[in-house]
């Protein structure tokens, strides 16, 4: 039998979820459309990542009588990773309005594939929360490794991943460096071409979001 390749990876196959990021692979849809699906698909995923998220029972007076009813019973986190990350979180706060938001600037270098840090504010009671990392690409796995560490240096204990795509490479190497923090993503692509861009794929999210490119 075939080794997987994490031991927490969670492919999220709804149909609606298939079908819009058909539409986002897709080349001639227009930017406006795909910042949109971007942030549908991340809110579809994030109501999957959080279903066994424990929850308190609280009081609640209807015009009625008084119940109890639920809220969630840790603080929630969001830390997308710059740029294309920003394109999830937006839907995601939608859902969960009252998240605390951590902003990690990443960029790879082009020649080396390599991470390259330039921002980091994380909120300071991080380590208090469920966090949430987003960034529709796990390519090599670099950046997602390099915000892993930086949220683990915190303190923080549960941690998660979001992406949209992900590569075989990227999820082994954070089957390597961080075996311990689910992966959730909506699709695992076939390889990496030689310039590090996932195949099939859709393209570069960062420039497919902002125009840039
Ligand atoms: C993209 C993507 C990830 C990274 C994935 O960001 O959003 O952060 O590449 O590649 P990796 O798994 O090989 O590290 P990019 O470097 O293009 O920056 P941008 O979002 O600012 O465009
Ligand atoms: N980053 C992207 O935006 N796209 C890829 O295919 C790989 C990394």
């Amino acid at each position: 039998m075939n080794q997987p390749l994490h031991p927490n990876l969670h492919v999220t196959a709804h149909p609606l979820i298939q079908q819009k990021l058909t539409r986002a692979r897709d080349k001639t849809t227009a930017r406006e459309t795909f910042r949109d699906l971007l942030s549908e698909i991340a809110v579809l995923m994030v109501f999957e990542l959080t279903r066994d998220f424990p929850v308190k029972p609280v009081e609640v007076q209807t015009p009625l009588e008084k119940t109890t009813g639920a809220v969630l019973a840790a603080d929630i986190c969001v830390v997308p990773v710059l740029r294309a990350g920003l394109g999830m979180a937006e839907g995601i706060l939608h859902l969960i309005p009252q998240a605390r938001v951590g902003h990690l600037g990443v960029y790879r270098n082009e020649q080396t594939l390599q991470p390259v840090a330039y921002f980091n504010k994380l909120p300071a009671d991080v380590a208090k929360t469920s966090v949430i990392i987003v960034d529709p690409m796990l390519a090599t796995g670099g950046s997602a490794v390099h915000a892993v560490n930086l949220v683990k240096a915190t303190g923080a204990k549960h941690i998660q991943l979001l992406c949209l795509l992900a590569a075989p490479e990227g999820i082994a190497r954070m089957a390597k460096e961080h075996p311990d923090v689910p992966i959730h993503t909506a699709a695992v692509d076939r390889e990496l071409d030689h310039r590090g861009y996932i195949m099939p794929g859709l393209g570069d999210a960062g420039d497919r979001l902002y125009g840039t490119g």
